[in-house]
């Protein structure tokens, strides 16, 4: 499964790539906004930063504008990944753009139907939002495991981009699942990174080095 951030704080972004664990990253506008920066200015410093898939979420409401919109974003970075929202004027423009080779994530995907859908139109990526179920109870991983039954029936070349990921418990399903992509916060990504046995054994294998004879 591939990792990607979900987040447009460069600084952020930056460190967990220093690990070497990133494969891409996603943002949103919402993301964009809390940075206080302008979008483009980010996108291209995020590239410069991993070399990856970089998704960057086209805001236009009709196909014909968001096809120029799409266009223009694909042209900041090869990497970018035009983010578009899982509406019909977002599935024309999934249609007309990826013709021409750009890659798209469709967002927002809440159900299968939605999911195969996107397949059909020919998204590159397809990112269910499994923490925004859950919160009006409804059940986020069994929509990834309901859409990975279908595009494996199909063979679909979309991924399944598990967004919206809340624990690492999500992590985890996601992987059990087969998803292609899961795009992690950075609060998360620190969580399944740690674990409190681990600091307990670094710190007693350093305590007990220190009685070793030199
Ligand atoms: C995915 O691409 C979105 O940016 C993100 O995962 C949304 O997460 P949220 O529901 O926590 O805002």
């Amino acid at each position: 499964m591939k990792i990607f951030i979900d987040t447009a704080d460069v600084e952020l972004i930056r460190e967990h790539a220093e690990i070497g664990i990133i494969d891409g990253v996603t943002t949103n506008p919402s993301l964009i906004a809390k940075t206080g920066r302008k979008f483009e200015e980010v996108v291209r410093e995020i590239c410069d930063i991993v070399d990856g898939p970089i998704s960057a979420e086209a805001v236009s409401p009709n196909a014909p504008e968001m096809i120029v919109e799409a266009r223009e974003l694909a042209k900041i970075h090869p990497n970018v990944v035009v983010k578009i929202p899982m509406t019909a004027q977002g599935l024309k423009t999934v249609k007309v753009v990826s013709a021409e080779g750009i890659k798209t994530n469709v967002t927002l995907c809440f159900s299968s139907p939605q999911a195969l859908l996107a397949a059909k139109a020919g998204a590159t990526y397809i990112s269910p939002f499994v923490g925004r179920l859950d919160d009006i109870s409804a059940q986020g991983m069994g929509l990834i495991e309901e859409m990975m039954e279908i595009y494996d029936n199909y063979d679909f070349e979309t991924q399944v981009l598990v967004a919206s990921i809340r624990n690492p418990l999500h992590f985890i399903e996601a992987a059990q699942m087969g998803a292609h992509v899961a795009t992690v916060p950075p609060n998360v990504l620190s969580q399944l990174l740690k674990h409190p046995l681990t600091d307990i054994g670094i710190e007693k294998f350093m305590a007990d080095w220190e009685k070793v004879p030199s």
